[in-house]
């Protein structure tokens, strides 16, 4: 008989899961604690933006029309556990409040709720990104409160998707990492994981705390390569060098590789930041720190772009800001998301509000969620909109929309053709040739 599967936690990474392996053709129980999440997933929605995940829902959730009605929705811990086989943990781990460690106490909770209802033999699946030795501690407790004892395994199978590619990073990973302390979890494992595997992705057996511990290690790498070349920005602005064609000639080298060098205002988000500091608060506590250090300072030239942006943009304004005129094209920390968590664009628009200018945002998909985060910031519905008038122009997100402007026509609505672009996506020589100064990060000034 086909395995059941429960989702717990179903925010990104639990809903998108939920989907995708209903997608696979398995029977799936996503739980939330939220009523309200669940009331909006039974619905088919999303309570964000992800390309594809809306239209997986509509084709499975139970009750819509013409689904396959594999895929439900509860808040009941009981109904879950009476119903998975596995169960995978997919519950989030944001950064501790004033600590650079990882809370688990969303975790944790959903492992105490759980654990108590499982009377049959279950796999316990953790996807959540958690502190190296969490897995261990995990299985100590379901072994402890769990009536199954022993039946109830505990398994790590960490997730590398992006977000704006949930669905397709899902259903199609590069890797699937496993986990494992016995045969029986890794069958179990397998048998989910059947379909991506005959379609390639190579699958990976480990203890718990290497399948912990390549997520921090992969997340951590990623940030390297990105505070790398925009360490090389720096260098490059002072020495009057083009980071961007830098960038390009390194990254034809297939040992370097050409992917996560574009240079600019930084990573943000809701994982690459914290899981750096909480890869290094762990890291203290193992008594290795020294091994960690260097991303201390990944982190501090990622946080340095953002002030630098500021700076370049109050240098091009004759030195200060004090009641001119921004419009920020972006803010979301990445375009086809509409997420803006420790979004970089945000964060400049907000640190110039603070030093008095007249900022106005526009996002093609983030107004809501930015408005929220900083109801004090101006915003426009359209880029048309937030430029009327402007003394500069940033450009701190690279949607395609703003890839596809014409500057001629911009130029016709600003105060000053002044353009500053964060993100080194769009045609120097293009905006140039219609009357604009423009200024990137990392690149000669003209
Ligand atoms: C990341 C990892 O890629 C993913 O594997 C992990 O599961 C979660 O964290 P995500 O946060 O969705 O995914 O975003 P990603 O596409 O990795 O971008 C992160 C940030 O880095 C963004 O702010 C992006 O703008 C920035 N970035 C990325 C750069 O500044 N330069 C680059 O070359 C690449």
């Amino acid at each position: 008989m086909a395995l059941k599967i429960t989702v717990i936690g179903t925010g990104y990474l639990g809903a998108t899961h939920a989907a995708a392996m209903a997608e696979l053709g398995f029977e799936v129980l996503g739980l939330d604690i939220s009523e309200e999440k669940v009331k909006t997933l039974s619905a088919g929605l999303t309570p964000m933006f992800e390309p594809g995940l809306e239209e997986l829902l509509r084709r499975h959730v139970e009750g819509l029309p013409g689904s396959t009605g594999r895929l439900r929705f509860t808040t009941s811990y009981p109904d879950a556990a009476a119903f998975g086989d596995v169960h995978f943990i997919c519950v989030n781990t944001p950064q501790r409040h004033g600590e650079h460690a990882a809370d688990m106490s969303h975790v944790d909770a959903a492992v105490e709720s759980l654990a108590p209802h499982l009377t049959r033999p279950a796999l316990v699946v953790g996807k959540s990104t958690v502190p190296v030795g969490s897995a261990a501690r995990i299985a100590a407790r379901i072994a402890e409160l769990a009536p199954a004892g022993d039946k109830a395994e505990v398994a790590w199978n960490p997730e590398f998707l992006r977000e704006g590619f949930a669905v397709q990073d899902t259903l199609r990973p590069d890797r699937i990492v496993a986990g494992v302390t016995g045969p029986e979890a890794e069958r179990l494992l397998r048998e989910v994981y059947a379909g991506p595997i005959a379609e390639g992705s190579p699958f990976l057996t480990m203890d718990l705390p290497t399948a912990e511990l390549v997520k921090a290690a992969a997340n951590s790498f990623l940030a390297t390569k990105i505070s790398f070349i925009n360490a090389m920005a720096e260098v490059c602005e002072a020495a009057g060098g083009d980071v961007v064609k830098l960038a390009e000639a390194i990254g034809h080298d297939e040992r370097i590789g050409r992917k996560f060098l574009r240079a600019g205002i930084g990573f943000g988000g809701g994982c690459l930041p914290k899981d750096l500091r909480a890869f290094m608060a762990r890291a203290g506590e193992l008594g290795v720190d020294q091994a960690l250090t260097f991303l201390r300072e990944i982190d501090s030239i990622n946080m340095r772009r953002r002030s630098h942006m500021v700076e370049l943009t109050r240098e091009a304004l004759g030195g200060a800001v004090l009641g001119r005129r921004i419009a920020v094209l972006g803010a979301t920390f990445k375009p086809d998301s509409d997420d803006v968590r420790d979004s970089p664009a945000l964060n400049i628009a907000g640190q110039l509000h603070l030093q008095g200018a007249q900022v106005t945002v526009y996002d093609p998909k983030g107004l809501d969620n930015a408005r929220q985060v900083f109801p004090t910031l101006g915003y426009a519905g359209s880029v048309t909109e937030a430029v009327r008038g402007a003394d500069a122009v940033l450009h701190l997100t690279e949607w395609r929309e703003f890839r596809e402007l014409d500057p001629a026509e911009l130029g016709r609505l600003v105060g000053h053709r002044r353009l500053l672009d964060g993100r080194n996506t769009l045609d120097p020589a293009r905006w140039r040739a219609a009357g604009w100064t423009y200024r990137a990060l990392g690149r000669p000034a003209a």
